[in-house]
């Protein structure tokens, strides 16, 4: 699973998964330009990824809600990259209601960023890939797209909206030697640690029994590093070549065993 050689974009990589899937990516020998909206932290993981090599990551902005941002960004990064073979998308925002008290303005901000987000990312890695000769997309699903989702009702939705979207691209672009698939992860993140400190105490506790007590491999969130980065560099790597159109959950057995 060496990707020493492969160019690879990876989206919300300031923080979090994103910035995990960079540093595995570098660690493994890849040529990354990594993104986000928030530059300082992006600017600083690619730099620490950077320095333990032997790949690199170079960091670009981009608003994946935004067709020119992701035009202008994918643009310049297949530029400096000479092409691209993969893209991992994890960038992503959650907001909590209800299904009764979800705002418009919620609903849109969360198709925006995290539905519109990933069409608008894997078209442009799609037209990329398809000049590089195929490549593989890695979305980012959710346990919250299988389920209902009493206190995140838009964002539920908007991840079931990935789900089949990952599907619908798989079917359009296996021809062109282009897999899509979504990992569904549970891994312990600046989103899952605001998650907790938004909730009440009762809320966090009902979030235990629902999230954490049906992770069989020890009743808590994986790490980024040691659990998630594998599984990218194997999805990344031509070693997954022959699986695409699958929602992986990469949960500690959470989605399976609830
Ligand atoms: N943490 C979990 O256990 C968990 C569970 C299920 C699904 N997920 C999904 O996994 C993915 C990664 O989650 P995480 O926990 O690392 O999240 P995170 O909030 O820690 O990181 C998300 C990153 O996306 C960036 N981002 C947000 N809006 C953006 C935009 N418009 N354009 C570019 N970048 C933007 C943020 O700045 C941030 O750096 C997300 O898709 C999330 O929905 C996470």
């Amino acid at each position: 699973m060496e990707l020493s050689g492969k160019r690879i974009i990876v989206t919300g990589a300031a923080r979090g998964m994103g910035a995990a899937t960079v540093r595995a990516y570098v660690k493994a020998g890849a040529h990354v330009i990594s993104m986000d909206v928030n530059d300082d932290a992006g600017i600083k993981a690619a730099a620490e990824a950077t320095a333990i090599g032997p790949g690199k990551a170079e960091y670009l902005h981009v608003d994946v809600a935004d067709k020119d941002s992701v035009t202008a960004s994918f643009k310049a990064a297949v530029e400096t990259l000479g092409g691209l073979d993969a893209l991992a998308h994890p960038a992503a925002i959650q907001r909590m209601a209800s299904a009764s008290d979800v705002t418009v303005e919620d609903w849109d901000l969360m198709f925006a960023v995290n539905v519109r987000g990933t069409m608008l990312t894997n078209q442009a890695a799609h037209q990329y890939m398809t000049e590089s000769g195929g490549g593989s997309i890695i979305n980012f699903g959710s346990i919250s797209g299988l389920r209902p989702e009493p206190s995140a009702s838009a964002y539920s939705a908007a991840k079931g909206a990935v789900h089949s979207w990952t599907r619908t691209a798989a079917g359009a672009w296996g021809k062109d030697a282009i897999r899509v698939n979504a990992i569904l992860p549970a891994i312990q993140t600046p989103m899952a640690a605001e998650a907790i400190a938004r909730a009440t105490p009762e809320q966090n506790e009902a979030a235990y029994w629902r999230n954490r007590e049906p992770i069989a491999l020890g009743q808590a969130y994986g790490d980024p590093d040691d659990d998630l980065g594998p599984v990218m560099v194997f999805f990344a790597s031509d070693a997954s070549r022959f699986i695409t159109g699958q929602l992986i959950p990469v949960d500690g057995g959470q989605t399976s065993i609830r």
